[in-house]
């Protein structure tokens, strides 16, 4: 199990217990000690937003499975996990997963890519997760599910043909990040850029085509659209300048609402970052210090968008996403998904967890800091954008506080809606049973093994293997399992 000091969720059994855990650490995370009656939830008020009725105030975050066809087809697997979002009960479905705009942005050989071949199969999964909706809550119980796509391209982790084969595509050269490519990191040039966003502009027309509501230009986690935000030293149309850095997503915007009429525009940001992390000695993360690779890179200017130093400074590590904001306000984009850091590079800032993936490190903070700390970030910038509606994200790890956070965040107004990501893998009816008053299934809360994020490291499907049946009883389940004690011993 775990070396890590810290007290697993499970064993704060009361709300007392759970309180005087976060007084002693000083993490600032409020929470309502019961859950309010289905007709007085927080979590029950519907919300309208650009012309759209969003029925309740959960949201289904983005999660690939690395289980679509060779050619970015969904697969059966696919489908039972958007069939899974649909009987959630939450009403705005965020993208559903990261597709690529073309095959180069893949950042696996399995992740879905929206081109004219795989938009029949992709719209029919949206009507697949819409039919699951409308058997689990009634025939009209669509009228106020909001369903998007989430467009990507992978940019530095691009591994279109083999997923241990990086085939990056970088915004700029990153003094840390380069290291770890042993073949490379090519940069992308401004003119594949223009092409870039005529790329995401034909797939947003597919993807209204196909019956989605919005499109998520994704800007988050270390992909392209992220990395271009903090291309500081880049030269050229697309890079220095703040101005110049959100070039990228500023055309694509607005040729999406000129090109694309009818389809909304949504973003999800990773509204900090933190620098690289890296493993020490003992199996603890700690910040990969900059100074000794900045010399090897000439004039460097380091790559960074909202880049947090200490925790006291959250506010002005915000100012990036500020103007960003700004931008997107102005260019009528009325959706926003708060996330933060990236997978690759500083997983505990973006999905805090117990027990950390295979290329991971033991978390070198409660996890529940970097659950506050998202959930504080969405709600400096809710605050100061009051127009924008905001999705937060990074909840499981509270698990059975998940609710009770949740509904005090919705209360204060720290978020419009709050987002789920690995809960909905081991508890996809977790919504539907909070809105329902229902009793919660303990058993079935996500315990943040990270076997989800395992999976694929090892080239296999995502899912949850410690707790959902179906992919406790698949072959993969023994080897991620296999994988994680070995690295435990
Ligand atoms: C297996 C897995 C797949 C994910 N896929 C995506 C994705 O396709 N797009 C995206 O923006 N985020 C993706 N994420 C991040 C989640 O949307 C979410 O931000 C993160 O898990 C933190 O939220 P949580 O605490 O509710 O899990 C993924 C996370 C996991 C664990």
């Amino acid at each position: 199990m775990s070396r890590t000091p810290y007290p697993r969720i499970a064993t704060l059994k009361t709300a007392a217990a759970f309180r005087q855990h976060l007084d002693r650490t000083g993490i600032p995370l409020a929470f309502d000690d019961q859950l309010a009656a289905p007709e007085a939830s927080p979590f029950a008020r519907p919300i309208e937003v650009d012309g759209s009725r969003v029925g309740n105030r959960f949201c289904i975050l983005p999660m690939e499975g690395w289980d679509g066809t060779s050619d970015g087809a969904p697969s059966e697997l696919t489908r039972r996990r958007w069939r899974n979002f649909g009987i959630s009960g939450a009403k705005l479905i965020w993208g559903g997963e990261a597709v690529a705009v073309r095959h180069d942005g893949r950042a696996n050989p399995n992740q879905l890519v929206l081109n004219a071949r795989t938009q029949p199969a992709i719209g029919a999964m949206r009507e697949e997760l819409t039919a699951a909706h409308r058997a689990r809550f009634g025939a009209a119980a669509d009228g106020d599910l909001l369903i998007g796509l989430q467009l990507t391209h992978s940019g530095r982790y691009a591994r279109p043909e083999a997923y241990d084969r990086p085939a990056p595509l970088a915004a700029t050269h990153h003094p840390v990040l380069d290291p770890r490519f042993p073949n490379g990191v090519p940069v992308i040039a401004d003119a594949e850029l223009s092409t870039l966003e005529d790329d995401f502009v034909a797939a947003a027309r597919l993807a209204r085509e196909a019956g989605f509501a919005f499109v998520d230009i994704k800007a988050c986690h270390g992909y392209l659209g992220h990395e271009l935000l903090a291309a500081r030293g880049r030269p050229g149309r697309y890079g220095g300048s703040l101005e110049n850095r959100t070039r990228f997503m500023r055309t694509v915007i607005e040729r999406i609402r000129a090109e694309v009429p009818g389809l909304r525009v949504a973003v999800r940001l990773s509204v900090f970052d933190m620098t690289p992390y890296r493993k020490r000695p003992d199996g603890i993360g700690e910040p990969e210090p900059v100074g000794g690779h900045l010399g090897s890179v000439e004039g460097a200017v380091l790559p960074g968008f909202g880049v947090l130093a200490d925790d006291d400074r959250l506010g002005e590590a915000l100012d990036d996403s500020r103007f960003v904001l700004r931008m997107l306000e102005g260019l009528g984009v009325r959706w926003i998904c708060a996330t933060a850091g990236s997978p690759y590079y500083n997983p505990h800032i973006q999905r805090p967890a117990m027990f950390p993936p295979l290329d991971g490190y033991e978390p070198p903070e409660d996890p529940l800091r970097g659950v506050a700390r998202q959930i504080q970030a969405t709600a400096l910038l809710k605050r100061d954008f009051p127009g924008l509606t905001f999705v937060g994200s990074a909840y499981s790890y509270l698990q059975e506080w998940l609710p009770h956070v949740g509904q005090r965040s919705l209360r204060d107004r720290l978020c419009d809606l709050v987002g789920l990501g690995r809960i909905v893998l081991s508890y996809p009816e977790l919504p539907a049973d909070v809105l329902a008053g229902a009793p919660l299934r303990r058993n079935a809360f996500c315990r943040t093994f990270s076997d989800c994020t395992t999976g694929p490291r090892l080239g296999l499907v995502s899912g949850c293997f410690p707790l959902d049946p179906f992919y406790t009883a698949r072959p993969e389940a023994i080897k991620v399992r296999n994988a994680r004690t070995a690295r435990l011993v």
